[in-house]
């Protein structure tokens, strides 16, 4: 029966027969730290061998940490791509090896078939919201906006960059009128913001600023109050992710709204995984995680005390 050919095909490996590498990204901000735990975690509740891999923001050691797990016969590989291009070979080589590939967080510029499916949110919509939150309320004011991208190339730097512009776009009140990376990391988040206070009349040019994640935005606030200014109130404050962190800003009235990104990729990842492997069952090519939005009038310490703990 067909039932039959698959479990031959595939072998009748659960999930605790399972041994799958995970190629991360590194450690660039709160968000990926508790991704990596959760997953970690997951893996270990599932019986999973996961052979974990921390490519320190660099593609390159991702492709590196890719072949190993083909070179070692893995049942199968999770990937948080770090840029969204150059993935075509090593990934039709775990294709050739009949490895299959799961994408989480991030999307990648290459053909559907080179991979099983992808375990991420809608990375335009986060922008989006972010964006809507923002022309909602300023309602109609005159209001100059600066913007943290992350990283490079990532998918998450161009789909947030342009959700956010859509969002934007036929309010003439608002402008973007900076706009740099801030690599996903607090530091340099704040560098950047204290560049952007600088050249823009010590901050009292700017209005809104919109960063790509929260970690730069926690490192834009200390600018913001560096520079004497109020974040939260004279330059409102939009990210993305909803790390436990944010809440507490959020709470003290120096962040004004998150949208909400879960670090539990590896959840989903692992159970479609299960059942591929047990019957042959395919997942459908993204399998999308909810984008939600906190603002201050979502009791943010309550959420925080709720977030604490969730590989946070
Ligand atoms: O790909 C997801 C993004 O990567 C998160 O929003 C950010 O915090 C992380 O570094």
């Amino acid at each position: 029966s067909a039932t039959i050919l698959a479990a031959c095909m595939f072998g009748s490996a659960s999930a605790a027969d399972m041994t799958v590498g995970f190629s991360q990204i590194g450690s660039e901000s709160g968000w990926r730290a508790a991704e990596t735990t959760l997953t970690k975690q997951q893996a270990e509740s599932r019986g999973i061998d996961l052979k974990f891999a921390d490519a320190q923001q660099k593609q390159e050691n991702q492709i590196k940490a890719i072949r190993s797990f083909i070179a070692q016969g893995v049942d199968a590989i999770l990937v948080a791509p770090v840029v969204a291009t150059g993935w075509d070979d090593v990934l039709t080589e775990a294709k050739d090896a009949e490895i299959p590939v799961v994408l989480l967080d991030r999307t990648v510029d290459a053909s559907e078939d080179l991979y099983l499916t992808a375990v991420t949110s809608d990375l335009v919509h986060e922008g989006n919201v972010a964006g809507k939150w923002l022309v909602d309320t300023v309602a109609g004011k005159p209001c100059n906006v600066v913007e943290l991208q992350g990283t490079t190339g990532s998918s998450p730097a161009i789909d947030r960059k342009k959700g956010f512009e859509q969002a934007l776009s036929g309010n003439d009140n608002l402008k973007i009128v900076r706009s740099q990376t801030g690599d996903f990391t607090r530091t340099k988040g704040k560098e950047v913001m204290e560049s952007f206070l600088k050249a823009e009349n010590g901050g009292k040019d700017i209005c809104a600023l919109y960063a790509h994640n929260d970690d730069m935005a926690v490192g834009a606030i200390q600018a913001i109050k560096e520079a004497g200014l109020k974040p939260g109130t004279d330059i409102l404050v939009v990210s993305i992710d909803a790390v436990p962190d944010i809440f507490q800003a959020m709470a003290a009235g120096e962040a004004n709204a998150t949208v909400e990104l879960t670090p539990n990729m590896a959840g989903p990842a692992f159970d479609a995984l299960a059942a591929y492997k047990k019957d042959g069952t395919v997942p459908p090519k993204w399998i999308q995680t909810e984008s939600k939005l906190y603002t201050q009038k979502d009791d943010p310490m309550k959420v925080y005390e709720e977030k604490k703990g969730l590989g946070y």
